[in-house]
Parts: C-alpha cells; structure tokens; sequence
C-alpha cells in the first residue's frame, strides 16, 4: 500500500500548494482526484513522488517511510508516473522511450507481455514519438511508466487533449491494469464519465485542501455531486 497522512508539498507565495492530503493507494484500486485548474492536483501527484523540493507530512510504502526519499528511489521501489501532457521525449524513437521507462525502474527492458498490449504502437517502434498523433503519445507514456512494472502508478490527467477513441482505449487499459494486474491506481482526471468507469474512490481538492470524498460510483449517474467543485 502507499498511503499518505497530513501530507503537503509546493511552497507557493507563503502557503502550502498543497496541504493536509490523506490518501490510500491500495492494489486493485483506483483513486481520482478531482478539482480545478490550480487546485494542487499535479503538485500532490509530484509530492508523492518526491518530484516538489518542498514536503510535509508522512508518506509509506509498504510500511516504510519514503516521504524522504529521492524520485529515482521511489520509482525503482515501484511507482510510476505519467505525467501531463504527452510525457514522451518527441526526438526519441518509440523503442528508446519504452528503454528508458525501463531504466527508470532498474529494468533492462520492457516485457513482451506488456509490449503485446501496445499493438499499433510497438509496429511503429523505430519511429520518433514526435511523429505520433497525440494519444497515441498518451499511449507510449503509459506504455513508458508501465516498462518498470511499477506496482502503483500514478496519471496525470491521461484524458486531456486526447480524441474519445483513444480515451476508451486508455479506459479499458487503466481497468485492465487495476484488475488483472492489481496495481494500486491514482489517477488526476477531469474527464468524469472516465472517472466513473475505472475509479473506485474520488477525492477532491480545492485550494490545495481535501474538500471531499465519495464513491465514484456515485459520478455514474451525473456530476451532480462535484458541480461546486468544478464550476460546472
Ligand atoms: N512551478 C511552480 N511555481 C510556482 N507556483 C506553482 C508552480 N506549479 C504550480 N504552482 C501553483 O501551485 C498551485 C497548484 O498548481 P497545480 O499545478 O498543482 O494545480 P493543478 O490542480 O494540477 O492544475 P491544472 O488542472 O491546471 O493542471 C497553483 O496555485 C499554481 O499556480
Ligand atoms: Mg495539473
């Protein structure tokens, strides 16, 4: 489990960007966190995992305290992060970014298992990644961070700026990786009807503060419960 208590992360003008976050990431679990532009969605994210100079608070993974530990650390115990935007160096072909996730996480490569569920990308894989539409660049960040094969991965809004096939494709995947892999999911989104179809659990935060929390579940059947939130 990765779990977080009274955790705050990125000093911004004289106050926490972030503050006070509790949060459990269990295998075979999803989490979205929710909230709007600003609201301290990716500087949690980074926190976590050691990316923002600035933390507060306790952070374990499987019982240790890591909430100290630097990013290369955290990424070769097992967590993984797809960050926003396309998160792929462009000049890199295909093959060489998937190399490097690998490296990242102490792997010399990827496994053909993982690459079997890519398709479309590893037929492409001498290509730079700069020559792929942009969710197919989604794709190959995903496919990146999964080369470690971290046991939690954490997104960064994965739906953003990407056409709705390839969003139904990263949604049956992120299902897939919860259930059949059990891996421990956060993922910051702000596509709801995404949310409601692979999170199990939605924390929302607003001004860097945890606002609420509620099944995801309850997202199905309408944003009614984090209009406010949202300014929907
Ligand atoms: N590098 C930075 N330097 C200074 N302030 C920053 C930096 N990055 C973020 N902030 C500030 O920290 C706060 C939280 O920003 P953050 O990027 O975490 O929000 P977010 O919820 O991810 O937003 P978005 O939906 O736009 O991605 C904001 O007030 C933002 O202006
Ligand atoms: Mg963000």
């Amino acid at each position: 489990m990765l779990s977080a208590r009274g955790f705050s992360a990125g000093w911004h003008r004289g106050v926490a960007a972030v503050a006070e976050v509790d949060l459990e990431l269990v295998p075979g679990r999803a989490l979205a966190v929710l909230g709007r532009n600003g609201a301290g969605k990716t500087t949690l994210a980074k926190g976590l995992l050691g990316l923002t100079p600035w933390r507060r608070g306790i952070v374990q993974l499987d019982g240790a305290r890591i909430e100290n530990w630097r990013p290369e650390r955290i990424a070769r115990a097992g967590v993984a992060f797809v960050p926003q935007g396309r998160g792929v160096f462009p000049g890199l072909t295909v093959e060489e970014n998937v190399r490097l996730g690998a490296l990242g996480s102490g792997r010399r490569r990827a496994d053909s298992a993982l690459l079997a569920r890519f398709p479309a990308l590893i037929e492409r894989r001498d290509r730079p990644a700069e020559t792929l539409s942009g969710g197919e660049q989604r794709q190959l960040s995903i496919l990146r961070a999964l080369a470690g094969r971290p046991r939690f991965l954490l997104l960064d809004e994965p739906s953003e700026g990407v056409q709705p096939t390839v969003v139904d494709a990263i949604a049956d995947l992120l299902i897939e990786l919860v259930e059949v892999d059990q891996l421990g999911i956060l993922m910051i989104e702000q596509d709801l009807d995404l949310v409601a179809r692979v999170a199990h659990e939605c924390l929302v935060l607003e001004d860097g503060r945890p606002v609420d929390r509620f099944a995801a579940k309850e997202l199905a059947a309408g944003p009614q419960r984090v209009e406010r939130y949202l300014g929907l």
